[in-house]
């Protein structure tokens, strides 16, 4: 099997050398790291996206970047594919908003949109992260959008902070209590040992309680019984939230959990085989990369515990100069793709696509190993 394997990726690189690698017309494999081009030759400008599989096709969904610049100038691109390398540009599955004032207003900020399929509704769903024109990170709040139809457009619902006066699921009442109790003006001064005890047990919890918890870098996951649920970084990129969206996928059932409070976790990709499921995340660093984290858990809700990295080999401990953006199934098999970023702050939109075939250990452990070259 491993042969094989090894055999596929030796022939992909041959092949992908004799057609002049990733330029040619027909790409014949993924080549991370280099320019991807669409069916027009353009790099593919789907940055911090996931790709989502429906009736025979691949949708890929991403932030369409400027050359130049941090602001969202067009909005949420969208491409299809059959064969997950050779992808054709349908467009802009949600265009910013040309009206002065609007909260998706050209120039707001959209990073890490997620696409996904409700089959009960038999509408397409966006979850994206969306800061307000000329306010920074601040806002901090996720955006809603919907979709008859894979390629959009999307039609733009409204924005929030997730679970507004709601406490965790797993806060008993004596939690609440606790942190009910914490006085912020005792902790102005960050990182200090008292200052992350207090983030622990709910510092930034109850500050945000009233208009809703932080949602920046975010996935959407959708487990076997067709529930969805939004892993948000909230209090201020410090603790990840996983939150359970209503049947529609449109709103919050006010279930949700704190992971790894205080950890400072980013870049949330999720999967699960064999009913175990696994979190690849990233620490914040901005752009630049930093060694990725895993979890495990047998149960959506938890215990999550925490384990090393999963990449290995030469610059592991900076993810092969990557931040994770989502994990996607291979329709029909049992093989995942880590899909990635390698920003390149200086010219976002040619930051480079990083995909990866997940190995799995013998007790289910996902591993990342580089690739110069592979294929499906
Ligand atoms: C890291 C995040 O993962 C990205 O999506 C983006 O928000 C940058 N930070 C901005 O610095």
């Amino acid at each position: 099997m491993k042969d094989m394997k090894i055999l596929k990726c030796l022939v992909a690189f041959v092949l992908c050398m004799a057609t002049g690698g990733a330029g040619a017309q027909v790409l014949e494999c993924i080549t991370p790291g280099e320019i991807w081009p669409d069916d027009k030759g353009e790099h593919i400008n789907a940055h911090g996206g996931n790709v989502l599989y429906h009736e025979g096709t691949y949708y890929w969904y991403g932030e369409n970047r400027p050359a130049r610049g941090f602001t969202t100038e067009v909005g949420v691109s969208v491409y299809s594919s059959k064969d997950l390398m050779n992808w054709k540009n349908e467009g802009v599955a949600l265009p910013v908003s040309e009206k002065r004032g609007d909260v998706i207003e050209r120039g707001c900020i959209m990073e890490r949109p997620k696409v996904v399929y409700n089959a009960e509704t038999k509408k397409f769903v966006m979850l994206f992260h969306l800061e307000l024109k000329g306010r920074g990170y601040e806002a901090a709040r996720v955006g809603f959008a919907v979709s008859d139809s894979p390629t959009g457009p999307f039609e733009f619902i409204r924005s929030l902070r997730p679970n507004a006066g709601k406490w965790p699921m797993d806060f008993t009442k004596k939690d609440i209590k606790r942190a009910m109790a914490l006085d912020e003006a005792k902790y102005k001064e960050w990182w200090t040992p008292e200052w992350r005890k207090a983030v622990d047990v709910g510092l930034l919890l109850k500050r945000d309680l009233p208009g809703g918890q932080m949602s920046r870098d975010m996935t959407v996951f959708i487990d076997d019984d067709g529930k969805a649920y939004h892993i948000h970084s909230a209090e201020e990129n410090l603790t990840l939230n996983i939150a359970e969206l209503t049947p529609d996928y449109l709103d919050y059932t006010g279930n949700y959990i704190r992971l790894a409070p205080g950890g400072h976790n980013e870049a949330p990709t999720i999967l699960k085989r064999n009913g175990v499921y696994w979190m690849i995340t990233s620490g914040c660093t901005g752009w630049d990369p930093n060694e990725a984290r895993m979890f495990r858990a047998e149960s959506i809700w938890g215990p999550w515990v925490q384990l090393p990295t999963p990449f290995r080999g030469k610059d592991a401990d900076k993810s092969f100069h990557t931040q994770g953006t989502y994990i996607f199934k291979v329709e029909g098999t049992d093989e995942y793709v880590f899909m990635a970023d390698r920003w390149m702050p200086r010219s976002l939109k040619f930051s480079r696509h990083i995909w990866l075939p997940i190995s799995f250990e013998e007790d289910g452990t996902p591993v990342l190993e580089w690739k110069d070259s592979w294929r499906f």
